[in-house]
């Protein structure tokens, strides 16, 4: 399947894409995980990254198109792929749009995982994340086996630099400015498949199994 994953800031998108690609055996692909990889390795393209993200700010479209389309051209994505947190604006779906149209191949579904604002703020808070492979926890909600290290690959998890409240504020606010609108978007183009997301890890990913049909 080939799907994207829309959602504010926090509402699961990497926690459930993780749930899918297991489903699906499919690659998720998250621009902020490349972002913060390029960052973690000090390329150019992070440089220039990190000024954005650390205000919680977009990285401009520019500078994220192209990572995309490249890695969309992967082998391992002919059998499909979790879009995660792209696209994030009109233009880049737009632009999404026209690359897997060359690539003569249709999105299946738009999933929102729909999650209240001052839940999203709670959520940050709590939030761990492994520096090494990217794997997603909450020290409450989704604590690691063993406390402060990745269940994956063992390596000590961080806190994000860019979930310090005034930042989270700031991507809940770009969040609602610039992404929202795609809601309608893929209304329009009749791909938005909806799940409710405040309730725990697993009713959630249940609920995004049951509204994609798998
Ligand atoms: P990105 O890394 O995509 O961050 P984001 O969209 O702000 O989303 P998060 O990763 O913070 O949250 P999530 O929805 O994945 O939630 P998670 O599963 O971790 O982007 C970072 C930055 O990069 C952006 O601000 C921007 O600057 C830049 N960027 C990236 N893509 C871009 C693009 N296309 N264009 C321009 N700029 C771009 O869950 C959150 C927490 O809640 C975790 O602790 C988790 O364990 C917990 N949790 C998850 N589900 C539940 C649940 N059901 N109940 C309780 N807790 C839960
Ligand atoms: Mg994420
Ligand atoms: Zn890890």
């Amino acid at each position: 399947m080939k799907i994207v994953l829309l959602g504010a800031p926090g509402a699961g998108k990497g926690t459930q894409a993780k749930a899918l690609s297991e489903k699906l055996s499919i690659p998720h692909i998250s621009t902020g995980d490349i972002f913060r990889a390029n960052i973690k390795g000090n390329t150019p393209l992070g440089i220039k990254a990190k000024g954005y993200i650390d205000k919680g700010e977009l990285v401009p479209d520019e500078l994220t198109v192209e990572i995309v389309k490249d890695r969309l051209a992967n082998p391992d994505c002919e059998k499909g792929f979790i879009l995660d947190g792209f696209p994030r604006t009109i233009p880049q779906a737009e632009y999404l749009d026209k690359v897997l149209n060359n690539m003569k191949i249709d999105l299946d579904a738009t999933l929102l995982i729909n999650v209240d604002d001052k839940d999203i703020i709670e959520r940050m808070s709590g939030r761990r994340t492994c520096p090494n492979c990217g794997a997603s926890y909450h020290v409450v909600f989704n604590p690691t086996k063993v406390e402060g290290v990745c269940d994956v690959c063992s390596t000590p998890v961080i806190q994000r630099p860019d979930d310090a409240a005034e930042t989270v504020l700031n991507r809940l606010e770009t969040y609602h400015k610039q992404t929202q609108p795609l809601i309608s978007y893929y209304e329009k183009a009749g791909k938005l498949k909806v799940a409710q997301g405040a309730d725990e890890v697993d009713e959630t990913t249940a609920r995004v199994f049951k509204a994609l049909g798998i």
